[in-house]
């Protein structure tokens, strides 16, 4: 059946796949027959994301992003791929003015720097394909909003998409994609933890003209457009899903 949408013949890595977005991002991308490699760092959760896949192909490497070791452990595991989405990432909530050194790399680390570094490597090793297609998970925060105690996150997600405009440029000639998708609020275990209140967050999502958060599904079904062949001419861009927030008041 026609289907431009389809990943069929496609190898997907995509980090973080042990929890909420990342983890329908892998199991979508199943759906639409790409065959997965799973990382993160918490097996067990890995193999629950894996549990819920369509097919038997698909692959697991344990890894801990922030460690150098354990990034090329990834890149060493590889086979050729199509397809990587940087999805992998931490929220957190503390002032500007109280904003401690330590946190500070903590954050750039796993957000920034361990994206950065992961697909410096891949494309190094030359272990992306022609015509393959990069997808980082940035996030509206840090480039049409933030929120008390987000500006640390909102700059680490802010880089993220400043970077995939000179990737973009440089790996064009290759045929390399590059984009990201920004998400407002996504229902996962990331809001768990925070500041806000129950209220708070049914409060929050009047604010949307769609009266509620997105799905990690939803978020999936993105990425899936931007691995696919039918956003062949899509690159250097930063896909809004935000449920109408950014132009509600
Ligand atoms: N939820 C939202 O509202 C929202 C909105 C916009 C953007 N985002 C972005 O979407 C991405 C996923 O968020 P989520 O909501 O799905 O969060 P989540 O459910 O907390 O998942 C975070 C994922 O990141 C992985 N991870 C964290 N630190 C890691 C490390 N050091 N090494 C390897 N993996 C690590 C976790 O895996 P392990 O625990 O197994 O290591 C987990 O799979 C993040 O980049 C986030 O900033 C989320």
């Amino acid at each position: 059946m026609y289907n431009p949408f389809s990943l069929t013949g496609k190898t997907i890595l995509v980090t973080g796949a042990s929890s909420g977005i990342g983890r329908a991002i892998a199991i979508e991308c199943s759906k639409m027959d790409a065959t997965v490699v799973l990382t993160g760092r918490n097996k067990e959760r890995l193999n629950e994301t894996i549990s819920q896949m369509e097919r038997e192909a698909h692959t697991i490497i344990v890894a801990d992003l922030n460690n150098e070791d354990e990034r090329k452990k990834i890149v060493d595991n590889l086979p050729m791929l199509d397809g990587l989405v940087n999805c992998a990432g931490i929220s957190g909530h503390s002032l500007f003015s109280f904003l401690k050194k330590n946190e500070i790399e903590q954050m750039f680390s796993i957000n920034y720097f361990s994206p950065l570094y992961l697909t410096q490597s891949i494309l190094k090793n030359k272990k992306l394909k022609k015509n393959s297609s990069i997808v980082f998970i940035t996030s509206t925060s840090g480039i049409l909003s933030s929120y008390i105690g987000g500006s640390l996150y909102s700059s680490t997600k802010g880089a993220l998409n400043g970077m995939i405009k000179g990737m973009c440029i440089e790996l064009a000639p290759k045929s390399i994609r590059v984009n990201s998708v920004m998400p407002s609020m996504i229902d996962t275990p990331i809001m768990e933890g925070g500041t806000l209140s129950k209220e708070d967050f049914e409060k929050d999502k009047e604010k949307y003209p769609l009266k509620r958060y997105g799905k990690p599904e939803e978020v999936a079904y993105a990425v899936i457009y931007l691995l696919s062949d039918a956003s062949s001419w899509v690159t250097g861009s930063n896909l809004l899903l935000d449920g109408g927030r950014s132009v509600s008041y």
